[in-house]
């Protein structure tokens, strides 16, 4: 391999969601950024995400009614002083959204100079958005914004595969991250990152379900590549499943926004009738656990595949307007939801847990940080409440950010790592093996690890689990990386993590409900996971 496989960055950031672009467009005055995408640059869950964003941003409300109600949602898991710091920053984040010139919507007076939306266990309005399309809006200006920078310098098609460390050098030396080796899909070999500092803003990994609001790429890459390098995960057994997501059967993972539940509408039954009331006081707006596993108990009970989302109650120009992009979306599809109700279910959208990080983004490893879904920051405890992550992914940026500027003066300068290996291996000969064992392990992590679980379900998901990471890593130390090849083998860590924090939580909480433990135990712990510890 020649030198041309080496690039040197001060900061290499793997991730261009919300998270890793805040974070790149800090720094862009005084370091040179190299920002990663394994696909588009816009192709991560910010660009979907349709809600909004949470802030306390109108007289009345205050942070400690937001700070309380994200530890309510969370089921009094979270960590309270990362609660307080991600909500008191929370108007700044949106300020510096609204001055690169994302258009929120306004308030309908000069004292509202936002339209604030509703949604699941907020006790009050407080959710800035443009229209049902919030993400869209937020990733274009970021986007618009990074490309202007002539420091920072975006790297699509570029795979993360492992980061380089001490251990990857001649010398070794001290403990430190110094980038990465990334997969290059256009040319399909494997170059050298290195930088300084490194940074992981990869997002979730809910694709490692087989139904699933994300894009394909949520693969838990940084999750994995973090355990790789013996960096702590907590949490991961709190995986979010979305109440409303389209069913139907050729568009799988369409978010219908919790928004039109704060607007107004009603979950049904096939035969029209409302069944949340009967959960929750709070009825449709209950918080996301809550209502994801009424549906999974009223589908189960009635045999039926989907329930029904309504808003045709409605005005139709009201509805019209303030969801825009799914009424189009649904009427392409012949669902016209001014007149009819949508057909929903729940499917994995957010991943609570994640590699342990603290307030400034820090992880285990020295040199390498990790923000926004990839991280777990003690904001969400065992359950996110809705639109707090666009917000973590924005708080933790800029705090990461500052972070690095403070250090980077103290962190050693990358020596050379060692170049990619392919002395051993070989090109595939069989890749169904990827593909059938790619849709094996979704089908299982559904079926055994889903909204509600059993010991015994667990144990047989663990037990699959173990078979297939033997054969995944076999195949990979004998062939030539392929992007499903790596995705697969992250997604088999993510599935290994997800399955043991389960199994070590003896109680049901927020998101982890299990009928083996129904109670709730009277301390709240995180679960976790030391890769030394774990065999
Ligand atoms: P992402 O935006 O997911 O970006 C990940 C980046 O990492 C991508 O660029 C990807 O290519 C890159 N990447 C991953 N692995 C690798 C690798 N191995 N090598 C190189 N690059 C890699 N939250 C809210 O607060 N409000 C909402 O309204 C809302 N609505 C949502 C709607 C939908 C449909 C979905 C799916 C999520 C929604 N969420 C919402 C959640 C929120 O959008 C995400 O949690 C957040 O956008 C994550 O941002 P991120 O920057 O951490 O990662
Ligand atoms: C939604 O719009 O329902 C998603 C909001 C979120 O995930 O925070």
């Amino acid at each position: 391999m020649s030198r041309e496989d080496l690039f040197n960055f001060d900061v290499l950031v793997i991730g261009s969601g919300a998270a890793g672009l805040t974070l790149a467009l800090d720094l862009a005055a005084d370091y040179r950024v190299a920002v990663l995408s394994k696909g588009e640059m816009s192709a991560g869950s910010t660009a979907r995400a349709q809600g909004g964003i949470a802030a306390v941003l109108e007289q009345g409300d205050t942070f400690e009614s937001h700070v309380e109600d994200t530890i309510v949602a969370g089921a009094g898991l979270n960590n309270r002083a990362a609660v307080e710091f991600v909500v008191e920053r929370a108007p700044a984040a949106v300020e510096v959204l609204n001055k690169l010139g994302v258009r929120f919507n306004v308030g309908e007076t000069p004292e509202q100079p936002f339209h604030l939306t509703r949604e699941g266990g907020h006790s009050r309005r407080r959710i800035v958005h443009v229209d049902d399309a919030t993400g869209y809006a937020v990733q274009n200006a970021l986007v618009a914004k990074a490309m202007a920078e002539p420091n920072i310098t975006f790297f699509g098609n570029r795979f993360a595969v492992d980061l380089i460390t001490e251990r990857h050098t001649a010398n070794g030396g001290e403990r430190h991250c110094y980038g990465a080796y990334i997969f290059n899909a256009e040319t399909s070999s494997v170059e050298r990152f290195t930088a300084r500092a490194t940074v992981l803003a990869t997002g979730g990994a809910s694709r490692v379900y087989l139904y699933s609001t994300n894009p394909d790429g949520s693969t838990g890459d940084g999750i994995a590549m973090a355990w790789r390098a013996g960096c702590r995960v907590a949490n991961m057994e709190f995986n979010q499943f979305h109440p409303t997501c389209l069913y139907h059967p050729q568009v799988k993972n369409f978010l219908i926004t919790e928004a039109m539940r704060g607007e107004g509408a009603h979950l049904k039954l096939p035969d029209g009738t409302r069944f949340m009331p009967d959960f929750h006081p709070d009825a449709e707006l209950a918080p996301r656990d809550i209502v994801a596993r009424a549906i999974d108990h009223e589908m189960k009970r009635l045999g039926v595949p989907h329930v029904l989302l309504d808003i045709s109650h409605r005005d139709p120009d009201f509805v019209i307007s303030h969801f825009p992009t799914i009424y189009r979306r649904l009427l392409e599809l012949d669902i016209d939801i001014t007149k009819e109700p949508i057909p929903v279910v729940p499917a994995a959208h957010y991943t609570c847990g994640g590699v342990l990080s603290d307030l400034a983004g820090h992880t285990d490893l020295p040199g390498l940080y990790a923000i926004g879904e990839a991280a777990h920051s003690g904001l969400h405890g065992a359950n996110r409440m809705a639109s707090n992550s666009l917000l973590e992914c924005l708080v933790f940026g800029h705090a990461a950010a500052e972070d690095i500027r403070n250090r980077m003066n103290g962190y050693p300068a990358p020596p050379e790592a060692a170049p990619w290996d392919e002395s051993r291996v070989e090109d595939s000969d069989e890749a169904v093996v990827v593909t059938h064992n790619w849709a094996e392990l979704r089908q299982f992590m559904w079926d055994y690890v889903g909204i509600v679980r059993t010991t015994k379900r667990l144990e047989r998901a663990q037990h699959r689990v173990k078979l297939l990471r033997r054969e995944i890593q076999e195949y990979y130390g004998n062939f030539r990386v392929t992007r499903d090849l790596l995705e697969l083998r992250n997604l088999v860590t993510v599935a290994d993590l997800i399955v043991r924090s389960a199994l070590a939580r003896k109680e049901s909480r927020g998101l982890h409900y299990t009928l083996d433990y129904p109670e709730l135990l009277p301390d709240a712990r995180d679960t976790i996971l030391e890769p030394w510890a774990v065999s």
